[in-house]
């Protein structure tokens, strides 16, 4: 983008229950007291939890590849009811591989069942054969903020080995994500960079630090996981390596020759290609991601499509319309100058505006989850850093993603993760959040200097709730049922998982210094609904 700083160019059981004889005993709650949490959310059981989205779509006849995501003690064993012809289901691992032999577009429903020597969980699962992706928000790592201009097959195979052992395989993050920097540099003096452009046939070379792409999507591909990776519509990428412009068509090919699943595709040197004034907006805007997309429709494997082009255009209006799945909704969060609060609050707050445009198969992308060891965007040779965000608001971060229904990547250093990290990163009740399949990014129900109160819908009937404190002090934040539109509800803390009371008229609680308190507000008898928790 023509004005970034150039450092960028660069229960366990169901329990049935009545509210009406409870609700008038709660209409407060405990909440945090002040001062700093530290880990809130206890381990997983041991006993099975299955855990990712519901639904999952696929086009007909394109490989299928879904690694079951599931807490508790292995060895677990998987089984799969209702699984469609052409697919086959790892009973060790809980990898489904295959092609649906049956091409009519339909839902195919599926029980998912795992067991292991502490006990047996099972869930519905849906497989769409149709031509929507992405029916929940995807989630992976993706290497650029902490890697840069240094990504490696080497360390894309450790990521994918680490996203299995962290447990964040089992917690549904699936893709593996390279960004820029993976094809060669012109003018570079670095030996690794150096080389043509293409082949013979016009075909993109990977740089030397990826000698074998298609070795590394097997290898991703062999534990259950998918990969991804980044090129550019305009001549370069935005930290000048060779990219797409003019050879669309041919660096498609070789995407799915190498067997990815996923393509950022980020405006950058586009802008000079198509100067602003050169054709009217959109349609300028528009273009090189329809093309794309168009081309990504047609391939033999699904790859799902994140615009890249930091909001130009309300590319929520019509991003789903060229065929994106996600596209991010403004600038580099990384870039994002903070304030009084940090920069992901004002990229969370624009982001939340646009809610009305996401839903399944097509997301708003504030950007990734930078927390843990991550680098410095503004000095890309900086070596990683412990986050300078405080407990509360690596809370608040991930809340905020969770109830915009936000792809969730992780741009953090996977391979120095710690326990409070992998915490904030892997907590189920609030990742089912995120990947409920009604896929509804919350609406703001109120926005002040010092609250922000978000509600989104779910599935079976519950509302999660977002109360976040933007202020400086400790602060007891309350919201009346009836501006949720809900009745009485019983509440569940989703980052301690504890059920903190029935709540008649409103709900409240003390809320930290730029910290969050994270609810699901469970459907209750009324209206013929029953609640489960
Ligand atoms: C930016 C993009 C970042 C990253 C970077 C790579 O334009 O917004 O997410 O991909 O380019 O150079």
């Amino acid at each position: 983008m023509a004005t970034r700083p150039r450092s960028l160019l660069l229960l366990p059981a169901l329990v049935f229950l009545g509210l009406a004889g409870v609700a008038a005993q709660a209409t407060r709650s405990e909440g945090q007291a002040g001062g700093e949490p530290g880990i809130l959310t206890p381990p997983p059981p041991p006993t099975p939890r299955i855990n990712g989205p519901s639904v999952y779509g696929v086009r007909p006849g394109r490989p299928f590849l879904y690694r079951i995501p599931a807490t508790g003690d292995r060895p677990m064993r998987f089984r799969a009811e209702g699984l469609p012809a052409g697919l086959a289901l790892d009973e060790a691992t809980g990898i489904v591989r295959g092609t649906i032999t049956d091409l009519t577009p339909r839902s195919h429903e599926l029980t998912l069942i795992a067991s292991n020597a502490r006990g047996r969980a099972s869930r519905p699962f849906r497989i769409v054969v149709g031509d929507a992706l992405a029916l929940t928000p995807p989630m992976g790592w993706n290497d650029w903020y902490t890697f840069y201009e240094q990504p490696s097959d080497e360390l894309m195979r450790k990521a994918a080995d680490i996203m299995i052992s962290s447990g964040m395989a089992d917690h549904g993050y699936q893709y593996v994500n390279i960004d820029d920097a993976w094809m060669g540099k012109p003018g570079s003096n670095d030996p690794a960079l150096t080389g043509p452009a293409r082949d013979e046939r016009g075909m993109i070379n990977a740089n030397r630090r990826f000698p074998d792409m298609k070795g590394m999507t097997d290898y991703i591909h062999s534990l259950g996981l998918k990969a991804g990776l980044y090129t550019s519509p305009g001549p370069l990428t935005c930290a000048d390596f060779h990219a797409s412009h003019e050879h669309e068509a041919q660096d498609v090919a070789r995407f799915v020759e190498w067997g990815f699943d996923f393509l950022k595709y980020d405006w950058c040197s586009y802008e000079k290609v198509a100067p602003k004034g050169s054709a009217p907006d959109p349609e300028r805007l528009q273009k090189p991601y329809r093309l794309m997309g168009a081309l990504l429709k047609e391939q033999p494997r699904d790859i799902v499509f994140n615009l890249c082009q930091y909001g130009m255009g309300d590319v929520w209006t019509w991003g789903a319309s060229v065929g994106g799945h996600s596209w991010r909704t403004t600038g580099d969060l990384g870039l994002e100058k903070g304030q009084r609060l940090p920069g992901f609050y004002s990229i969370g707050f624009r982001n939340a505006e646009h809610s009305a445009f996401a839903g399944p198969g097509h997301w708003n992308d504030p950007d990734y989850i930078l927390i843990g060891y991550v680098g410095n965007a503004h000095d890309i040779n900086e070596a990683p850093k412990p986050t300078t965000l405080t407990p509360n608001e690596q809370y608040s971060y991930m809340s905020m993603w969770a109830l915009m229904a936000a792809p969730l990547f992780y741009s953090g250093d996977i391979t120095r993760l710690d326990p409070f990290t992998l915490n904030v990163l892997n907590n189920a009740e609030v990742i089912a959040v995120d990947q409920d399949s009604l896929g509804i990014q919350a609406r703001i129900v109120r926005k002040t200097d010092d609250e922000f109160v978000l509600a989104k819908p779910l599935e079976d009937g519950s509302l999660a709730v977002g109360l976040f404190n933007l202020s400086e002090e400790t602060r007891t934040i309350a919201v009346r049922m009836a501006e949720l539109g809900v009745g009485p509800r019983r509440v569940r803390d989703l980052w301690r998982w504890k059920d903190v009371g029935v709540f008649a008229d409103e709900y409240s609680a003390s809320v930290g210094r730029h910290g969050v308190m994270l609810v699901r507000m469970e459907a209750g008898p009324r209206g013929g609904q029953r609640f489960r928790m």
